[in-house]
């Protein structure tokens, strides 16, 4: 998959649907040549113009005025050598100079893809899937080497990079920026599409063209946040879900991110994706190395649903890991909307009773349940019960539970402690905080210093006190803040410029340690909500609450845009009251149904409360989608007709052998005389014949001819569901 030509001194990396490459330019530069479709061989004619350029400087060493890498294509573009565009990297070395000069040293070429140290990656299960390119830069003058890493899989139309910076001098370097890649384009126009929002309307989708200019999609908010997704994809003006070019970079890292595009005046863009550099400053000390996060770029040649199909089925297959990795995940209900805080035995026990009649598999009980948590002002941080809320206590609940025949869940927000709390009493010094400033709140709340050893140790031992005596199988792990005044007591003053990061790599080694010793329980992560939905939580946990944001049609917006990276076994979703508690819309039972089923589905609502007609409706939901759910949470997803385009949105399902698939048409609002509505399907055998109701239809007919949706649909809210099985 990756070979290197001596002569042209030209890196290929390539599989049957990718061609990658990478040219060791004039001086040692490390050019980028192309991305994109594969090439069946490189010829060497595609050589970059030696035209010059004026104010382009030319590197020292170079011959002619000709010859500039302010603007060639690069790899990993550095400051202070020539290069004027976005740096990759910032290092601020011994002498107070920024100025580096990285030249090519040497490659290798491994089976496989090693690990990244401490951090969430993609991996192979076997070496011969996937190989890794690393290639070597130095810097003689500073005594650094920076290698680039870049793994191609045999399966799969990605490319995965990061970066590591080894300190090799005596001084200590400032890493104070570290893209994890930086992939330049050449001339042409490009949108870009990024995933932004807020609280309770999170990935919203954005497409807007590609300007002369800069633009940041980045947080730093100390987690990946609900404001802007770490992903974008750059593409083409004509591309849309079906067809035309589309690339997908996607930072697999749950703190703060930034990815730069830089469009400069040859009509070049540059696209640096990384931990964020604003306040990044990490002490290289002699010796040491730092490594990055990875990236993962897609590449689809045919349209974004191809795109989104390839982050589904790598992310699944070789992100994900665990038990509940490709296993079908239960049916709950989570008593949050039904109850918040105010819980006791009848409603508790009430609501477990019904759902077991009503054929749900798993009760969640959510926030309340420790120390004397009876509102969001106290108790995080003392994960111990709350003597006397329920009777019988977490054990008796979950043995209760577990008689029913259904698994029983517990939510914890481990990260964050309350100022009224008996740990914060004890260990005032254990929160984020700036020596000598107040502290902002938020929700009342304070968050713990993951960085340090000692407190994710005491968290650790109370929460595996729960799990060692409470039979557990399901772990719901919130985050309910943003990080302000970030600093870290038990590093010197130089070092203040890691804590962010050091947070991340402390977190992740609590999950991973957490996540591995307790093999059996199935995680989902939350931050309010759909805070940090990214792809470096998926590697711990396989899913995610995607929003606070109950509202089915909102939940159209949100969902939409979530599965332009995220596969559907990772899309949280439940059936909740009406009014909606966030919206007060006033849905059908039928829409909040199939838009929660084109996720994980749950409920979230008081059961106890439902009329009978409620009940036999929630029933066949439940029976339809245990039914079907290997199609729902594994199948190919389709995006048919977008939220964000019209009053008519289609998604689809399709099993991985195309023997089976499942369409949602919604319609959120009614209109008199409407225009009648042909759904045109999609990833279907064209020949095979598929039986839809009492009627056989082949594939070709159902792609290109369609099928009329229901015309005595009326009402707000309406939808249809469509089941196709070939015969
Ligand atoms: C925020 C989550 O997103 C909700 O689902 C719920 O768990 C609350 N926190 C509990 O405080």
């Amino acid at each position: 998959m990756i070979t290197f030509d001596e002569n042209k001194q030209v890196f290929h990396l390539k599989n049957e649907q990718i061609s990658y490459l990478i040219q060791i330019e004039e001086e040692g530069y490390l050019a980028h040549l192309y991305y994109g479709q594969a090439l069946s061989d490189y010829s060497g004619h595609y050589q970059f113009l030696r035209s010059n350029r004026s104010f382009s400087p030319n590197p020292a060493g170079a011959t002619a005025r000709s010859y500039s890498i302010d603007t060639l294509m690069l790899e990993y573009p550095g400051y202070g050598y020539g290069d004027f565009r976005e740096p990759a990297f910032n290092l601020k070395l011994a002498n107070g100079s920024r100025v580096t000069d990285f030249r090519y040293d040497r490659y290798e070429i491994l089976a496989g893809k090693p690990k990244l140290t401490g951090l969430p990656s993609t991996y192979v299960k076997e070496e011969k899937e996937a190989e890794t390119l690393h290639i070597y830069l130095k810097d003689p003058v500073a005594q650094l080497t920076l290698r680039l890493s870049y793994t191609i899989y045999a399966d799969y139309s990605a490319i995965i990079r990061s970066t590591k910076i080894s300190n090799e001098s005596t001084t200590t370097v400032e890493v104070n920026q570290l893209a994890s890649q930086c992939l330049d384009f050449p001339n042409r126009a490009l949108d870009v599409i990024h995933l932004n929002g807020t609280w309770a309307k999170e990935r919203q989708m954005t497409r807007e063209k590609i300007e002369i200019g800069t633009r940041v999609f980045d947080s730093k908010r100390g987690s990946s946040s609900h404001q802007q997704n770490p992903f974008v994809a750059l593409v083409e003006p004509t591309t849309t879900e079906f067809q035309g070019e589309a690339y997908g970079i996607c930072l697999v890292y749950s703190g703060n991110h930034e990815t730069v595009i830089q469009k400069d005046a040859f009509l070049q863009t540059r696209v640096v994706t990384g931990i964020n550099s604003f306040n990044f400053g990490w002490q290289l000390l002699p010796g040491a190395a730092f490594e990055t996060p990875e990236v993962v770029s897609v590449y689809s040649a045919t349209g974004l649903n191809t795109m989104s199909q390839t982050y589904h089925d790598l992310f699944n297959q070789r992100l994900v890991r665990g038990k509940y990795q490709l296993q079908e995940r239960p049916t709950l209900i989570n008593n949050w909307e039904a109850t918040y805080f105010n819980f006791n035995d009848e409603k508790i026990y009430g609501i477990v009773d019904q759902a077991k009649a009503l054929g749900i598999e798993m009760f969640v009980l959510d926030d309340g349940w420790f120390g004397v948590r009876d509102d969001d002002n106290r108790s995080l941080g003392d994960w111990f019960e709350y003597e006397g809320k329920l009777a019988k206590g977490l054990a008796g609940l979950a043995d209760y539970v577990h008689q029913q025949g259904m698994k029983f869940g517990l939510w914890f927000e481990p990260e964050m402690i309350s100022a009224n709390s008996e740990l914060y009493r004890q260990h005032p010094e254990w929160v984020l905080a700036t020596p000598n400033r107040g502290k902002s709140v938020s929700r009342n709340q304070y968050v713990l210093d993951f960085s340090r050893a000692d407190v994710r140790e005491n968290i650790y031992q109370q929460m595996t006190a729960i799990l060692d005596r409470v039979p557990i199988d399901y772990i719901k792990w919130d985050m309910n803040r943003n990080m302000t005044e970030v600093y870290s007591l038990l590093l010197d003053p130089a070092m203040q410029g890691e804590v962010s990061h050091r947070y991340m790599l402390g977190l992740y080694e609590f999950l991973e340690k957490l996540t591995q010793n307790y093999p059996e329980i199935l995680f989902e992560s939350c931050s309010g909500g759909g805070g940090r939905f990214d792809a470096g939580f998926l590697h711990y946990m396989p899913q995610a609450w995607t929003s606070d944001n109950t509202d089915a049609i909102s939940r159209l917006k949100i969902q939409h845009g979530t599965s332009m990276v995220y596969p559907i076994s990772s899309i949280g979703a439940h059936v909740s009251a009406v009014p909606n508690h966030q919206t007060n819309r006033q849905t059908s039972l039928a829409i909040r149904g199939n838009v929660a089923m084109s996720g994980v589905f749950g409920y979230e609502l008081d059961l106890t409360q439902l009329t009978a007609d409620e009940k036999a409706e929630i029933k066949e939901q439940v029976q339809f989608y245990k039914q079907h759910r290997q199609l729902l949470q594994f199948g190919t997803f389709i995006r048919l007709q977008s939220p964000y385009e019209s009053n008519d949105v289609a998604w689809m399902f399709v099993s991985k052998d195309q023997k089976e698939a499942m369409a949602f048409y919604f319609r959120p609002l009614a209109d008199a005389a409407a225009p009648f509505v042909t759904l045109k399907l999609a990833g279907l055998k064209t020949d095979g014949i598929y039986q839809w109701n009492d009627q056989q239809i082949t594939g070709s007919e159902l792609m290109h001819l369609g099928l009329y949706v229901d015309d005595s649909l009326h009402g707000d809210y309406a939808t249809q569901r469509f089941y196709f099985k070939e015969v």
